[in-house]
């Protein structure tokens, strides 16, 4: 784990230290995306260079992100707390069968349809962290229990766990359960009498298992500050703790108490009875999480290592102290906070227009050409990833795989 205090200004000197920007082999002949995916088909792109593919593209650095696997790994051992990592960040089977064999005692999944990717690319240990209140994601849901005997998901309000035991009987089983306790106003139960009230009511309902509950903060992830993230973290998350222990006291089951994320993975641990952390950004990384501070640096982030890039080429160069490229909102998705242009101190970057990444800068380490590229840390890695079939993992800069992003696009 790299501690070293850095502040965003001297990672970003760091990171161009390495000069993997500016390298652009004079023989690259580059491919067109077309022929990236036929050579993605024939799995004929492994060796090729990165700068070589074609623009904006997802590139995922593996000596990174085996980093972080391992970072995650170590940090939690010495701990009694799993982790559980979230795959709404990568959408991706490939990553989630990395995260189990690294130690994690399951994924989470956003969305049912995720958990169909998921479960398509042979994973079977799926908490849905959301809860399915229609007719079709229900029908859905247990269609995926009935294959996958694993599968958990999540319930928040009663009428709601009726209609989950009632579906399950139809479906002819029991469905594993858990209770969502909210903290904020987004999802969940609020952490009251009517949280218990459910957990009884899944106990009581003959085609439902509870298996615990999860809780998940997600206002606390981005505090910016150690001190006072895990300040504020534990304090929002007493009154979970509280129905945790409520749920104790009445001899329900609570094998699961979940909850945490990247910002948090390391004071979850500090909560009694938690058994694990649904982190998802860790494996990437994005420039969100970078400004937030670690324990070791209050400034910038170092626990994890940026491992996902987009690259971009340049295409306009006409204008002073500006470059356009050809990375907008439709290759980073989010344009706050600004992307992270590797190698260069002082770029801003606006991914606000549909195509155009806009540039504005006072100094550059190079003067730039029209069809130069730029690698790129993203906003936020999630919905980046969102926007790509697929990512091409390279190590020293050279493709060593292509995985599908088989749950990209699956938002419902
Ligand atoms: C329910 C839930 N759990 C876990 C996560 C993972 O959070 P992070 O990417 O901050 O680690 C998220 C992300 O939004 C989430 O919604």
């Amino acid at each position: 784990m790299n501690v070293t205090p850095l502040s965003r200004r001297g990672f970003l000197k760091t990171a161009g230290a390495g000069g993997i920007t500016m390298w652009i082999p004079t023989n690259a002949r580059g491919y067109t995306s077309a022929e990236m995916r036929v050579k993605d088909a024939e799995a004929s792109l492994v060796g090729v260079s990165k700068w070589e593919l074609d623009t904006p593209v997802l590139c995922v650095d593996l000596d990174k992100l085996e980093q972080n696997l391992a970072t995650m790994r170590k940090k939690l051992a010495e701990t009694r707390v799993a982790s559980r990592p979230h795959a709404k960040t990568h959408k991706c089977p490939a990553i989630a069968k990395l995260q189990l064999a690294s130690g994690s005692i399951g994924v989470c999944t956003a969305k049912v349809s995720e958990a169909e990717a998921l479960f398509a690319g042979g994973i079977e240990k799926i908490l849905m962290t959301t809860s399915n209140v229609t007719p079709n994601k229900i029908r859905r849901a247990m269609a995926i229990s009935k294959a996958n005997g694993s599968f958990i998901q999540a319930v928040d309000h009663p009428r709601n766990a009726q209609d989950l035991s009632d579906a399950a009987k139809h479906a002819g089983i029991v469905a594993n359960v858990v209770v969502d306790v909210a903290i904020g106003t987004r999802s969940g139960v609020p952490a009251d009498d009517r949280a218990l009230a459910i957990a009884q009511l899944v106990d009581k309902l003959p085609n439902l298992k509870l298996r615990g509950l999860i809780s998940y903060d997600g206002g606390a992830q981005h505090i910016k500050g150690f001190t006072k993230r895990n300040e504020e973290t534990l304090k929002r998350f007493e009154p979970s703790l509280g129905t945790f222990e409520a749920m104790k006291r009445s001899g329900l089951n609570t094998e699961i108490f979940s909850g945490g994320g990247t910002g948090t993975y390391n004071i979850m641990p500090k909560v009694p009875g938690v058994t694990d952390v649904q982190v998802g950004s860790y494996i990437f990384m994005d420039a969100q999480y970078l400004e937030i501070g670690g324990e070791g640096n209050e400034e910038l982030y170092t626990d994890f290592a940026p491992s996902l890039t987009v690259i971009t080429t340049v295409l306009n160069t006409y204008f002073p102290n500006r470059l356009t490229t050809d990375a907008g909102a439709k290759a980073l998705t989010l344009n706050k906070p600004d992307a992270i242009v590797i190698g260069e101190k002082g770029f801003r970057y606006n991914a606000g227009s549909d195509e155009f990444g806009a540039i504005q800068y006072e100094t550059s380490s190079k003067q730039y050409d029209v069809g130069d590229k730029l690698e790129l840390i993203v906003p936020h890695c999630d919905p980046a990833v969102n926007e790509y079939d697929q990512m091409y993992g390279t190590r020293k800069d050279r493709v060593e795989v292509v995985w599908p992003i088989s749950a990209r696009g699956h938002s419902q």
